[in-house]
């Protein structure tokens, strides 16, 4: 359908047309239209970015002595819409024009099956996100294998459908048996229910609480979950992990609390005997450590005990990691730097069992998985103020590594200018939602290769479940309109209002 005709000078990346009689209505931002290279005749697809209207009877000029309300004037007004070039079908993808457009060029409205032609995936092997915004009829997809082991960004502010979109993906991962696990911290992903997979939940407390291996903790992550532990109980501590390691295959805090005695008894001068380790390794560090340390370290130890997660054997991994399973680790009961913890053990595990089992065929992760972290600024931070975030290290070596071993990631975040800038480089698809605060849009723009200038400033103005999708896993950087679940989600806005009306 002929929509217009180009005016004024075209250049390489974009033109301007005037609109056909009667065809205003097509007209609209984010719409797609055809045009043909001048030289080639090929077929060039671009997107309608901006719609200036002007009247040549209400220059700006008239502004100083017009009162608006004494006119309408609809004679000698005339749209003029501005379209970014996308490029021209070649092979599986879109080339930019090399000759240019000539202005008297007739502009068509894009047809449905070019688009979806242009869009169109590996139906075996993609996600049916929603549909194009200015298309409810184009489908769109996303390549799975690329959204998963080349990792991506979720970005948005508050409300506008980050989980509800993570929501969408895990049920189309979960169509092709995949295995997810979402570490969730307010704890609103554990009602999701599919009806032809498992979800299992872990969490603090009941049946299914969640386990971490003693022995898989370094000092590090016993300084982060201490806070209040001191130097000298933190180099004593530090010993005791050399020698728990040296002397056990696996440890839990049991065996720290014993060696820990045995410091102690050594140190009042009283008779111990050790079956494990030797008692000349323990008798120098007695010597070193004064009492109030061992007794101090002790209790600290004793109130990790209480928390029932640090454990000698942790969670088994391959009830964590299984095919056509969402696994959902409930955050909700916990800390910021048990959550930390949490998030930093489980993941280094998947990490190096996945690595084991790519390059020696064995392990409990066979199958490769998909690990999305909500509110990842707190997890991934860009600036550790004052403390280092354990989970940061692992989560950045994934976002290297991962893709070598099936390990993705999925970053959620209401404030991308606080994520690890390498991280979300990292990332190379980016569904991005509405986002009105600059510095956010700034930050995204320089930290991200694909997002341009025009696509920062289309943000503010999305809607609720409105997406831009950028990168790796779609062959065109597009808006979309995400589509609706399938399957019941929780942290759904509450009706304020209806529930004071009906609370009795
Ligand atoms: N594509 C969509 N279709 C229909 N409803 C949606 C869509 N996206 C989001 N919503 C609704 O909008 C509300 C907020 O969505 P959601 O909880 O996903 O926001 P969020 O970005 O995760 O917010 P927060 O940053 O607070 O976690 C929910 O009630 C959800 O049901
Ligand atoms: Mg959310």
């Amino acid at each position: 359908m002929e929509i217009g005709q180009v005016i004024g000078a075209t250049t390489l990346r974009g033109f301007r047309f005037v609109i056909k009689k009667g065809m205003e209505k097509y007209v609209k931002r984010d719409e797609f239209v055809t045009t043909k290279e001048a030289v080639t005749g090929n077929e060039i697809l671009g997107i309608i970015k901006e719609i200036t209207i002007s009247n040549e009877l209400l220059p700006d000029e008239f502004g100083r002595d017009l009162r608006l309300d004494d006119i309408i004037l609809i004679e000698g007004e005339y749209p003029v819409p501005t379209v970014k070039i996308l490029g021209y079908e070649h092979g599986n993808g879109l080339e930019l024009p090399r000759y240019g457009i000539k202005p008297g060029s007739p502009v068509r409205l894009a047809r449905n099956e070019t688009l979806k032609r242009i869009l169109k995936q590996d139906e075996e092997k993609s996600a049916l996100i929603g549909a194009l915004s200015a298309r409810e009829s184009v489908p769109v997809y996303l390549s799975i294998n690329d959204l998963v082991s080349r990792h991506c960004a979720i970005l948005a502010m508050t409300g506008a459908g980050k989980s509800y979109t993570v929501g969408v993906l895990v049920e189309e991962l979960l169509k092709k048996n995949g295995s997810i696990v979402i570490f969730d911290p307010h704890g609103e992903y554990k009602c999701i229910k599919t009806p032809d997979s498992t979800t299992r939940v872990f969490s603090f407390r009941g049946r299914d609480k969640i386990c971490i291996e003693t022995s898989s903790l370094g000092i590090g992550d016993f300084t982060n979950l201490i806070p209040d532990i001191t130097e000298p109980q933190r180099d004593l501590l530090d010993e005791i992990l050399v020698i728990a390691k040296k002397f056990y295959d696996k440890y839990d805090l049991e065996v720290i609390r014993g060696i820990l005695s045995l410091i102690y008894e050594l140190k009042e001068n009283k008779d111990v005997n050790s079956e494990i380790i030797p008692v000349e390794y323990l008798r120098d560090m007695a010597k070193r450590v004064g009492l109030s340390t061992i007794g101090a370290l002790m209790r600290r130890i004793d109130r990790l005990s209480r928390m029932e997660i640090f454990k000698l054997d942790g969670t088994p991994l391959n009830e964590i990691v299984a095919r056509n399973q969402l696994t959902v680790i409930d955050l909700s009961d916990a800390d910021e730097r048990i959550s930390e913890t949490i998030i930093a053990a489980i993941s280094r595990r998947i990490f190096e069992e996945r690595k084991q089992y790519v390059n020696e065929g064995k392990g409990d992760a066979i199958v490769p998985t998909f690990i999305v972290i909500e509110e990842a600024h707190n997890f991934a931070p860009r600036t550790t103020e004052d403390r280092k975030i354990l989970s940061k290290s692992i989560l950045k070596k994934i976002a290297r590594e991962g893709r070598k071993f099936g390990v993705g990631l999925c970053i959620v975040s209401q404030r991308p200018n606080r994520l690890d800038a390498d991280i979300l480089s990292q990332c190379n698809t980016q569904i991005i939602m509405k986002i009105v605060n600059p510095s956010d849009q700034e930050y995204i723009r320089q930290s991200v290769e694909s997002v341009t200038e025009d696509i920062v400033r289309d943000l503010p103005s999305l809607y609720r479940g409105e997406a831009i999708i950028v990168g790796s896993a779609i062959k065109l950087p597009v808006s979309v309109r995400i589509r609706k679940r399938t399957t019941e989600i929780g942290g759904e806005d509450i009706d304020v209002v209806g529930a004071w009306k009906n609370a009795r």
